[in-house]
This record gives structure tokens, C-alpha cells and sequence, in this order.
């Protein structure tokens, strides 16, 4: 079974935790938090569950180098570069943006774990990556594509997992979860734990937080989550028709576009860390925790429901960003 062939990474599972302070300001709802920030790997972050599976089948087919793209903020490379470093493997980030003098943030994480950096200018979602395979197999090497943000069926393997580990969890607590907040930006977190759900036969309604407003080639992610949901059904042998409503993203706190920090993630990140002592970044988790809080503060769901962050880490990017975050 595809779900076993994975590569040991990070610290699993993740701790559970009830966010107790923040249950008692909004109290229509129990609030807990689930902390894949603390999955290993440099700093943790979701993206360690997909690179289990990735490191696993390049190891496999005998690939000695990895290459991946994003932004030059992106955790999914600092956490691809720690796997590669980890695993023995050459590493090669196509980073968008211009070289920069100052490396901050993820972008000096990345360099310090020994990643070959390629600066792509404006391309941040891998339009580059096959011409770089390219040139790198000219050079003999056997080379293995990470896709953008680890989000092919293979990534997606790492939260169908993900559901797994949180069911026994809740099992353990005897819990149930209503509802499940996240951040979505290339869509594979969500069609794993989408996929998971469905698999496991977990019940929770999925709330997947837009975090970029704009999709990739021609689809907008609300199509490619579908897309990997259509693939992922007929592996994992899924009985269930799914249409885009499964896909869906909650749009609207995207509207600034990807990577602009504005009041709301700011506030986000200061309530979480002045009530609970736990940091989340301000392009991502601090975006869906914003997400999450006005959901709870206008009661857009329903009221005395159990309701979890799944915290996906990107702790560094403040640094970057601490102009803003001030
Ligand atoms: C901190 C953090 N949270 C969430 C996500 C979104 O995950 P996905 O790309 O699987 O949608 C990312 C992706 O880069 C991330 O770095």
C-alpha cells in the first residue's frame, strides 16, 4: 500500500493540544490546536508529512538530486533542503524573486542546510523546473521534481496519513471534531485531508482558508484540489462522486493578494501568541487563524461545536517580515 512507503522525517505524531485560554474567550466554542509546527525538519511544518513520500520514492527510483520551486519565503523549500540534507541528497531551490544581499527568514534557512539556490524572478510556482531537470541531467545527474508546494497525489498522500494520526488521537481523548480550519495554498494539504476523511470515514466538516487568490496554470485551485481528489479517489479505491463543492476553498481574507501582511494577520499571530504562548506565520497559518476567528467571532458556525486549527508552521517568515509585524 502506497501509504507505507514513506521515509522517516519528522516527530509524529504531532501533539493535540486544547487551546484553553482562547476556549474561554470564545466560549460557544471548545478550541484545540494541532501542531504540525513541531513536526521536525528545521522548524517543522506541514510539508514535512508530504516529503516523507517524496524522499521515500526518490530514494527508491535512485535519484541522488532533488529539485523544487516557490517563493523565496517558502517553507516547503527550507523543509525540502533539511529532508535532502537528511536523506543524503543534492538539493536545488528555484526561488522567485531577484538574488538579494540580505538572506533572512527562510531564504537563510534554506542556504544554511546546503540548498543550490536559483533566483526565477517573477516565476514562484516552478515554471522553471523542467528546464532545470534538464540541465541537470545534462550534467549526469539522476534528478527527482518536487512538484510546487509538494501538491501531487503523492504529497496528498501525507494528510490522508495526517487523518489517521489525528483519528487515534481523538479516539485516545474521546473527541469529536465539528470542524477543521487550515490554510490552503496549493491545494494538496486539503485533497489529502479531504481524501483522508472520506478514507478513514471521519466525520468533520474541512474548512480550508484561501490563502492565494490566484491559482496556477490554468486552473484555480478550487479545480486542482478537485483534480487530485478525482485521482486520489480511484487509488485509494474512495466509493464517492466528487464534484468542485468538495473542492472549495473559503475566499475573502485572500483578497490582498499572496504575501501582502495586513491588520488581520497581524492580529491573528498576536492573539494566538499573547493567549496561548504559540507563534503561527504571518502568510499562512496567521492568515487561516484570522479565518478562524471571525468565523468564531460572527458565529458562522454552529455554536457549541468543537472546532480545530491545524497549525501547518511557517515560523520563519516572520523574520522576514518584521517590518510589517511591528
Ligand atoms: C506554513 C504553511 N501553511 C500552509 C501551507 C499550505 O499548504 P498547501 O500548499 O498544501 O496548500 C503552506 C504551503 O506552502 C505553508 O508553508
Amino acid at each position: 500500500m502506497m501509504l507505507s512507503k514513506k521515509y522517516p522525517l519528522g516527530f509524529f505524531p504531532t501533539p493535540l493540544e486544547k487551546m484553553e485560554n482562547l476556549s474561554k474567550k470564545y466560549t460557544d466554542y471548545n478550541l484545540y490546536i494541532k501542531r504540525d509546527d513541531n513536526s521536525g525538519l528545521a522548524s517543522g511544518g506541514n510539508k514535512v508529512r508530504k516529503l516523507q513520500f517524496f524522499i521515500y520514492e526518490a530514494l527508491d527510483k535512485g535519484c541522488e538530486t532533488i529539485i523544487t520551486a516557490g517563493a523565496q519565503q517558502s517553507n516547503h523549500c527550507r523543509q525540502t533542503a533539511a529532508a535532502c540534507a537528511k536523506a543524503g541528497l543534492e538539493c536545488h531551490l528555484l526561488l522567485g524573486g531577484n538574488q538579494t544581499e540580505n538572506y533572512t527568514g527562510n531564504l537563510l534557512l534554506s542556504h544554511l542546510l546546503g540548498a543550490n539556490i536559483h533566483f526565477t524572478g517573477d516565476n514562484r510556482k516552478g515554471e522553471d523546473l523542467f528546464s532545470l531537470k534538464q540541465k541537470l541531467e545534462e550534467q549526469n545527474k539522476k534528478v527527482y521534481v518536487v512538484p510546487y508546494g509538494g501538491s501531487n497525489l503523492l504529497g496528498a498522500y501525507g494528510f490522508v496519513d495526517a487523518v489517521k494520526e489525528l483519528k487515534e488521537q481523538l479516539s485516545d481523548m474521546k473527541l469529536k471534531m465539528d470542524y477543521i480550519f487550515f490554510a490552503s495554498s496549493s491545494g494538496g494539504t486539503q485533497a489529502g485531508l479531504k481524501l483522508g476523511v472520506d478514507f478513514y470515514g471521519f466525520k468533520t466538516k474541512l474548512m480550508p482558508i484561501s490563502i492565494d487568490k490566484l491559482g496556477y496554470g490554468d486552473l484555480t485551485l478550487d479545480e486542482a484540489v478537485l483534480a487530485l481528489l478525482l485521482e486520489g479517489q480511484k487509488t485509494l479505491g474512495i466509493d464517492k462522486k466528487y464534484t468542485i463543492e468538495d473542492a472549495t476553498l473559503i475566499r475573502g481574507y485572500d483578497s490582498q493578494g499572496y504575501g501582502v501582511i495586513t491588520s488581520n494577520e497581524k492580529y491573528a499571530i498576536k492573539e494566538l501568541a499573547h493567549s496561548e504562548g504559540v507563534l503561527l506565520d504571518p502568510v499562512y497559518s496567521g492568515r487561516a487563524f484570522y479565518g478562524m476567528l471571525d468565523h468564531l467571532k460572527s458565529n458562522k458556525i454552529k455554536k457549541k461545536s468543537n472546532v480545530l486549527f491545524w497549525h501547518t508552521g511557517g515560523l520563519p517568515a516572520n523574520f522576514y517580515y518584521s517590518k510589517e509585524l511591528r
